[in-house]
This record gives C-alpha cells, sequence and structure tokens, in this order.
C-alpha cells in the first residue's frame, strides 16, 4: 500500500501547490480527452480477457505483457487465456493489424471506457491497442478493498506522428538489455521512434559482413551483431516503436576510417577518438570510392532496419581536411563547387540518391538543409526551433531536437513547455503539417550505463507528454505531481533511476550514505555533468551520483511563493528543507578526511549552508512582517550574486545547488515588505 498512501499525500497536498485545479489522475502523458468516472472496476484473480475482433501474436504478447504487470501489483496469478466472450472484465477490440512494422502513418488512436463491471479498449490498429493498453494501468490504483482501475472515458490520439529518443552508443556502448529497458520505458510513455546513433568519432557500433574493419579497428569490440540488431528492432516493433539508424557522415567519422583509411580526405593513420568535440577527420566527397563503399554500406544494413527514414547524420563537418587536400580543391575548381558548404551539399546530394534508392528517406541534422537539397530529405533541428520553422518554410518536413537535449542537466520543467509547433507559431497551416514532432536527445559523453537511467528517467517522460498530449497541457505542478507516480511506474518494469543514488551512495558514502543522500537532494550537475572528461574514466564520483532534478527539489519555488504569500505550512517545509541545507557543509566537513567524495561535495555544501541560511531569515522576516535591514539586504544581495556567478561558470566543483531560485522568491519577498508605522 506504500504507493497508494504516497499517492494520497501528493493529491492531498497538490491543490495547495497548483495555480489551477490538478488534472484528478496521474495518467502521463495526459490523453487528449478524459473524463474520470464514480466506478471502480475491482481486479482480482476472477478477472477475465477477452478478444473480440482482431486476433494476432503481436497483439497477445501485447496482452500478456499488461497482465504481468497488473499480477505484480495484485500479487495473485492471472489467465493468460484470452477469450472472446463480451461479458469479461477487460474487452479489447482491435479491427486490424495496422501496419505489419511501425510506420509513420499508423493509427495510434484508441479508446478506453471503465465502468464497474468492464473495461473496454477500442483502437483500429495493434499499435492503438498497445497505447491504450498503457493508458489502463494508469488508471490502476488500491484503496481498503484493494486494487481497482479508476472509471473512466478516454478517447485519445497522439498531437505529433514523431515522437523520439535519440541515444548515442558511439562516446559509450550500451548493451542490448539495457536498449531493451529503454524501449520498455519509451513504450510506457507512448514514445515511437528510437533513434538509433550508432557511429561516431568515438565508435562504430554495427556488424558489417562486407565492411568487417568497421567493426573490427572500430569499436573496440563493442559493437551489436547482426542478430542483436534485429533482436532489438523486433522488440521495438513489438512496442509500437520503429528504429531510425544513424551513421552520421561526413563529419563525426573517425571511427570508419580506423579499419578503411581510404574514406577519408585527409592522410591517416586514424584512431579512434576518446575526447569529445568534433574532429577534422572527414570523408573524402569527390572519390566515386567513397559513394561505392555507402551504397554497398547502405544495401547490408538496411535489411536489417525496416523503417522507412535512415538517418545521415550531416552536422558539424569540419572542413579543414578538405581545404587542405589538393585534389580536393582541384575538384571543386573543375565542378564549379564554390566553397565547402556547397562541397557538404554535393555530398548530400550523392547520399540522398543512394539512400532513396535503398528504398529508404533521409534524415539529417540542420547542416543538410541547403538550398539544392532535395524536398523529399527530413530535417532534424539540433540547433534552435528558428532553423525548423525555416526548413518548413521551405518545403521540408521536420522533427525538433534543439530544446530537448536532455545529456543537458536541466530540470523537466525547463524541457517541458518547449512545444514543436508553439502557440505563437507564424507558420500557415500547411507548413504546420510538415513538422512531424520531437525527439529528445541522449548523447553519450558524460553517460555510462551505471548512470544512464538517471540521465533519461523520469525527465524524458514529461518530453512524451508534450510530444503526445494536447497543446494546452502546461501546468508545471500538475507535470511533477503526475511525474512522481511516473516515476514510480517506471521503476516497477525494471528502470534503474531511483535505485541510481541509493547504488551511487552505496560506493560514494562509506557509513554517511544518509548524509549523501540529502545532500543530493540540493544539488546537481552543471551542464552536461559526468565526470568522463574522456571516454575511459569510470563515472563513480559524486557528480555522477548527482541527478538533473532532484524530487526533493520540485516545486519548491512554488512553496517559496506560498510561504511568502502567508502559507505556513508551506515555510514550515521549506525551513525544514534550509535547516537540512545549512547541516550539511559541517557534517560533511567532520568525514573529509575519511571519504574523496566529502571533499568533491565541500565547495557546493558551503554554497547550500549560505542558501540555507539566507532562506531560514528571510522566512523569519516574513514571518515577523519586519522587513530586513540595509545591511542584511546588502550582504545577502553580494552573497546570492556571488553563488549565482560560480554556479554559472563551472559551479562548485562541477555541481550547483538547486533551491537558488526558492532562496530568490523568499529574499525579494522580505525585501518588499512594507516598513512597520510608528
Ligand atoms: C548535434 O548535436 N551535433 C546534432
Amino acid at each position: 500500500m506504500r504507493v497508494l498512501i504516497q499517492l494520497a499525500a501528493v493529491l492531498a497536498i497538490a491543490p495547495a501547490l497548483t495555480a489551477q485545479a490538478p488534472l484528478g489522475h496521474t495518467m502521463m502523458p495526459v490523453p487528449a480527452s478524459v473524463a474520470l468516472t464514480p466506478g471502480r472496476l475491482r481486479l482480482d484473480s476472477s478477472i477475465t480477457v477477452a478478444l473480440v475482433n482482431y486476433r494476432d501474436p503481436r497483439l497477445e504478447r501485447a496482452i500478456t505483457r499488461a497482465v504481468t504487470r497488473l499480477e505484480l501489483r495484485l500479487g495473485v496469478p492471472l489467465p493468460r487465456q484470452y477469450g472472446s466472450d463480451r461479458n469479461a472484465s477487460l474487452v479489447i477490440d482491435v479491427a486490424g493489424q495496422g501496419f505489419a512494422t511501425p510506420d509513420l502513418a499508423e493509427d495510434e488512436s484508441y479508446e478506453l471506457n471503465v465502468t464497474a463491471n468492464q473495461a473496454t479498449l477500442v483502437a483500429a490498429t495493434v499499435v492503438g491497442a498497445v497505447r491504450g493498453l498503457e493508458t489502463l494501468l494508469q488508471l490502476q490504483d488500491a484503496d481498503s478493498h484493494g486494487w481497482y482501475l479508476q472509471g473512466a472515458e478516454i478517447r485519445d490520439t497522439p498531437r505529433f506522428r514523431w515522437r523520439g529518443l535519440l541515444l548515442d552508443v558511439s562516446r559509450h556502448f550500451e548493451d542490448t538489455d539495457v536498449i531493451k529497458h529503454l524501449l520498455d520505458g519509451m513504450a510506457m510513455v507512448k514514445l515511437n521512434v528510437f533513434h538509433w546513433h550508432l557511429s561516431d568519432d568515438q565508435g562504430f557500433r554495427v556488424e558489417s559482413r562486407i565492411y568487417p574493419r568497421l567493426q573490427q579497428f572500430g569499436s573496440d569490440s563493442m559493437y551489436y551483431t547482426q542478430d542483436q540488431l534485429r533482436e532489438i528492432v523486433t522488440y521495438a516493433a513489438d512496442r509500437g516503436i520503429r528504429v531510425v539508424p544513424e551513421f552520421d557522415v561526413p563529419g563525426h567519422s573517425s571511427a570508419w576510417f580506423v579499419g578503411y583509411p581510404h574514406l577519408a580526405a585527409g592522410a591517416g593513420p586514424f584512431a579512434i577518438a576518446r575526447t569529445w568535440g568534433t574532429f577534422e577527420p572527414t570523408m573524402d566527397p569527390t572519390r566515386e570510392s567513397t559513394y561505392q563503399f555507402l551504397d554497398a554500406f547502405i544495401g547490408e544494413i538496411s535489411t536489417l532496419f525496416p523503417d522507412q527514414y535512415w538517418h545521415v547524420g550531416g552536422d558539424e563537418v569540419d572542413p579543414k581536411q578538405w581545404r587542405e587536400s589538393a585534389t580536393i580543391q582541384a575538384y571543386m575548381r573543375d565542378h564549379g563547387i564554390a566553397n565547402e558548404v556547397a562541397l557538404h551539399t554535393a555530398f548530400n546530394r550523392r547520399l540522398v540518391a543512394i539512400v532513396q534508392q535503398h528504398g529508404r528517406i533521409p534524415v539529417g541534422w540542420d547542416e543538410i538543409f541547403q538550398p539544392d537539397l532535395p524536398t523529399s530529405a527530413v530535417i532534424q533541428s539540433w540547433r534552435s526551433s528558428t532553423a525548423l520553422a525555416a526548413s518548413a518554410k521551405a518545403g521540408f518536413r521536420g522533427i525538433l531536437s534543439a530544446p530537448y537535449y536532455i545529456d543537458h542537466m536541466k530540470p523537466a520543467s525547463d524541457f517541458y513547455l518547449p512545444d514543436p509547433i508553439p502557440a505563437n507559431t507564424d507558420l500557415t497551416p500547411e507548413q504546420q503539417a510538415l513538422v512531424l514532432g520531437g525527439e529528445a536527445c541522449m548523447w553519450g559523453e558524460y553517460v555510462v550505463t551505471e548512470t544512464l537511467a538517471s540521465r533519461i528517467w523520469p525527465r524524458l517522460a514529461t518530453i512524451a507528454e508534450r510530444f503526445w498530449s494536447p497543446g494546452s497541457v502546461v501546468d508545471i505542478a500538475d507535470m511533477y505531481r503526475r511525474l512522481d507516480v511516473t516515476s514510480r511506474r517506471l521503476s516497477e518494469v525494471g528502470l534503474r533511476h531511483e535505485e541510481h543514488v541509493v547504488r551511487a551512495v552505496r560506493h560514494l558514502g562509506g557509513d554517511s550514505t544518509a548524509l549523501f543522500e540529502s545532500l543530493l537532494d540540493y544539488i546537481r550537475p552543471q551542464d552536461f555533468g559526468g565526470s568522463g572528461r574522456t571516454q575511459p574514466v569510470p563515472h563513480t564520483r559524486l557528480i555522477d551520483a548527482a541527478v538533473a532534478d532532484p524530487r526533493a527539489t520540485w516545486n519548491m519555488s512554488d512553496r517559496a511563493r506560498r510561504a511568502a504569500a502567508g502559507d505556513a505550512a508551506a515555510a514550515a517545509s521549506l525551513r525544514n528543507d534550509f535547516t537540512r541545507m545549512a547541516g550539511l557543509q559541517a557534517r560533511l566537513a567532520a568525514i573529509q578526511n575519511e571519504l574523496p567524495a566529502a571533499g568533491d561535495a565541500a565547495a557546493v555544501a558551503g554554497a547550500l549552508r549560505q542558501l540555507g541560511q539566507i532562506g531560514g531569515q528571510a522566512l523569519d522576516f516574513i514571518a515577523r512582517k519586519q522587513p530586513p535591514s540595509a545591511a542584511w539586504q546588502a550582504s545577502t544581495d553580494s552573497t546570492l550574486a556571488e553563488v549565482r556567478r560560480r554556479s554559472g561558470r563551472d559551479g562548485y566543483g562541477g555541481l550547483r545547488p538547486v533551491p537558488f531560485d526558492a532562496v530568490g522568491v523568499l529574499v525579494d519577498a522580505a525585501k518588499g515588505l512594507p516598513s512597520p508605522r510608528h
């Protein structure tokens, strides 16, 4: 019942924290249309499941996954035979298969009605049913009589057709079990594209049989066999998720050249890159053999990826090797190619034709958007929403990623509101229709298997909501209320983000795990935080234990606003936080000589002490309705300016204190108190 009790506690405080009434449910993403109804469908070992229309093995597997998750909650065995009785407790009515493999044009809509007697899920396609089953599981709750499904009438369909996550496995490799867990989580929040960034300067990650030196020399033996690639594609397809492979060319391609140096514009020898950034090695776009190689490679590997789309990369091409090569410069002169940007476009035109010959539609980053590119290509904007709008105005279909770089250690609230089509868009309806959706990007420089889940979840769920739910769903406090439950649901299926801090402090914290857990409630990594400045560095420092959006700080600024307005409960809970923050530095100092992590924490704990003390004093002024002295204001302003300055640069040893804004709200409120009348 722990889930229930925590949920009840959250619901009890939620009205106090939100400007508008909370939604009253915990679904994420919010369906297009929801009405909660009073009935509760009781769940116990007597429930029956029926498929009353179309059925196939993929649908039956999806139902079995859902039944297994129900079973975990209920603690009793449930049936695995699905009859066709319309009076069953759970009736699934699917009209047909839809696309045999997931497709951009798939109908993902569904209707779900739950009454005290029955739950009915109706969908046109198997994938629609897969989406609806996730919603059904999110209606599960418990009361003193046990588990039930909340009564509801839901009609749901996604706002955007392309709702993705990019995972970069080049900078750091992830094995197939990790990928499968990720796909499970993606399906739970109704994401439908797994964009697999499979090659970059730091590693080439697939097995090629016709060019085996790619993986033999470019991967440190960390690559996916062709069987493993097929296995992941099938696993994703079962969950209605398309797999779009990316092989980034002509830049970001050092790892290709270790085994095949003749592909490069510059002279070798070449090595796998071990640091981060952009690198000089670049493909030679003037040699016919480059295109013959790419043609054969794409011909081979596209047979493993049934998706219609193929990502060619195309970002951050360093023109240095092109400029320095006499033969390339001569080629440009002979062919009337004015500069290196035009040379990149010439390369892209050849590449686009090759990709299309293999029956695929090319996707590329902003940089491929040049005047001569055929509009059949799709542009993925990593630079800005403005870049996406510009390509839509030129007739290109596009995907927005710029605001959704989740390797950036920012809170969920920062990612939640940016919209692929913002309310004030100047795109015409026809141009808006070219915006297919968005993708969150998890680049791999500062992340390894041990930290991956903690860097993706639960924040990704909020971006998934942006891509699926109506654009009017924008209440941040209610998002965090639902995220709390969503995060636990994700843990239940095996994602390890919630365990992350617990596990990490077992290594870091010696006998002081509770102290480090407290510290980690109030800090986050700076920027793309992680300790790996180079590829082989283990990620086992305090910065790797820290998460981007610690749960203890969710809605802290909201509580500060309420406390400033006189809410005693909000003030009391903040005072508790400030006391904890202020006490950390002394407790860490006491063990500084025993634990390296205590030393790593010293600077940020000093900032937390300052913020905790200032926050506590501001609460005192507010409680006494007494404005602070000019001297207090001046010293506070200078302390806060210093904390802001350091947080904005390298942080405190790469870490930054999170409650800065909440303290600022209280300080401003204290300063604004009217002077007492005499
Ligand atoms: C990118 O971030 N260079 C796509």
